[in-house]
């Protein structure tokens, strides 16, 4: 049987799936990495782990379902966007750690840039505000605060990836020739490319002091870019590159105009695909690049980023040790009724869509003696609900359109009482697709299309199918009352960090 391999580098873990024609996973190995803090704020990888583990899950992948190579027809590659990293690429060594998405440290710079510059200039060029979110203020930091590395960038040997471009060079040799390149939906969340003409903005570059020569190429998200030559996949060609977020948007097959997904993982992120024409937004959103296949038109989508979701239910297990296993915050969650007047605002990273209050830090408010650990599960699983309709909002008055369901997947979504609480925030029908990993599967669809294993999406469309629906069941005034109490404790979350 023919297959095609996909490789999820996330925030959390790397996974390799295999997967057949029907979108049906045939293996799947993963493995965590560390998550390095060295300062309040500050977020870290290391990178040369992320691709020890990344080898170690295509080997186990393959292993336990002993897939013979000859059998991988492509290999997809979907990844944590924004995490910005800078290697050498003579020794292959990193400068310094990966810093990743959720990292703050730039604040004072967006600050800076925001008086400077302000931030429609930088919307208006790359769909994106000035946040510590995305990649190119991250790059000018490294440039900034690493010895030796601007020396380096500027001859060309220093080389700028999110975790896509570090996982291809390296499958592709390399210090002896691996390739250099990211595909349009990673760049696009660097806020170095320029929305409509797909390419590194001069302007943007200049403005940052970022040159040119550690970027890299710039590629469709379907095509084949070149061969593996390391061992557990060698001769496979990488045809497939996503942001993991728009990876999604493709596994749940929202091709249309209008159609959205909203994957509930580390953060929590919905994309609505809003065709060939990029949204400015209004309330809060990003413009982003959907999906770009080759030989067709870009398309775009509008997102509404969360930081924290599934990330939250993690830090009251790791931190506060209030649960053992991510899991059991269903039956501590269910074992009060309701949140006991107890609301969480997880700003860990600031708040991201649609307010983008980089200042903002986590509270929990409403507390009483009343209060448990049971509310205090419930008001942590509901704060991704309320966070979710916070960004539907946006997203329904940026595109002038009502939604009239939404397609969930990730993590989180095996959790029944938060997926009802979902539908009754948000006053819509919540879909569970049968296959919810739908990010791995969305670059082995990229991949799989480049090289002809799916003929064009209508394939892709045959393999999607429902596994489970919630309707809404609030009364009106209870979800006003929830509502309210969540607009409060937002406003309590800001200028913490001034
Ligand atoms: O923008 C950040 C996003 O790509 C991270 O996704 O699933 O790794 O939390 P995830």
């Amino acid at each position: 049987m023919k297959l095609i391999a996909s490789i999820d580098q996330g925030t959390t873990s790397t996974r390799c799936i295999f997967f057949d024609k029907k979108g049906q996973i045939v293996s799947v190995a993963q493995k965590e990495h560390k998550q390095i803090y060295p300062q309040p704020g500050w977020v870290e990888h290391d990178s040369s782990e992320i691709w020890q583990n990344t080898q170690e899950v295509i080997a186990q992948a393959r292993i336990k379902k002993q897939i013979k190579i000859e059998n991988v027809e492509a290999c997809g590659i979907t990844n944590q966007r924004e995490t910005t990293l800078v290697w050498n690429k003579r020794t292959g060594k990193p400068y310094y750690n990966a810093i990743v998405w959720q990292d703050t440290r730039v604040g004072k710079r967006v600050d800076e840039l925001e008086k400077e510059i302000g931030s429609a200039w930088f919307r208006d060029k790359t769909g994106l505000p000035l946040a510590t979110y995305f990649s190119g203020l991250k790059i000018q930091w490294l440039l900034e605060n690493v010895e030796g590395l601007r020396a380096d960038a500027e001859k060309g040997d220093a080389i700028f990836g999110n975790m896509d471009s570090f996982v291809v060079w390296n499958l592709t040799g390399g210090i002896h020739g691996g390739i250099h390149l990211t595909d349009v939906t990673n760049a696009s969340r660097t806020q170095l490319m320029d929305l409509k003409t797909l390419a590194w903005d001069a302007e943007i570059l200049e403005k940052l002091n970022i040159p040119l020569a550690m970027l890299p190429a710039i590629k469709p998200s379907s095509m084949v870019y070149g061969q593996i030559v390391s061992e557990p996949l060698a001769g496979v060609p990488v045809a497939g590159i996503l942001g993991d977020q728009q990876a999604a948007l493709v596994g749940q097959t929202c091709f249309k105009p209008g159609e959205a997904k909203n994957t509930y993982g580390t953060g929590c992120f919905m994309l609505l695909n809003t065709g060939t024409k990029a949204i400015p937004s209004k309330y809060g959103l990003l413009t982003t690049v959907a999906y770009q296949f080759e030989n067709q038109p870009v398309h775009y989508a509008l997102e509404g980023s969360v930081a924290i979701a599934g990330a939250l239910v993690q830090w009251l297990r790791d931190n506060l040790g209030i649960i053992k296993n991510s899991s059991d915050i269903q039956t501590l969650a269910a074992s009060v009724d309701d949140n006991g007047g107890a609301y969480f605002v997880p700003a860990f990273s600031g708040l991201y869509a649609p307010y983008w209050e980089n200042s903002a830090r986590g509270v929990i408010a409403g507390l009483t003696r009343y209060v448990t650990k049971g509310h205090i599960a419930r008001a942590a699983l509901e704060a991704t609900a309320y966070q979710t309709l916070d960004v539907l909002e946006a997203m329904e008055k940026d595109a002038e359109i009502e939604l009239s369901s939404l397609r969930v997947d990730g993590g989180m979504v095996v959790n029944e009482l938060l997926m009802q609480f979902q539908s009754d925030m948000l006053k819509v029908p919540v879909i569970r697709p049968q296959m919810i990993e739908t990010t791995a599967l969305g670059a082995a669809y990229a991949a799989g299309l480049a090289v002809g294993y799916w003929k064009n999406t209508d394939d892709l469309l045959e393999n999607w199918g429902i596994d489970k629906q919630w309707e809404p069941n609030m009364q009106e005034t209870q979800r006003d009352g929830y509502r309210a109490g969540w607009k409060k404790a937002i406003e309590r979350s800001k200028n913490w960090e001034d």
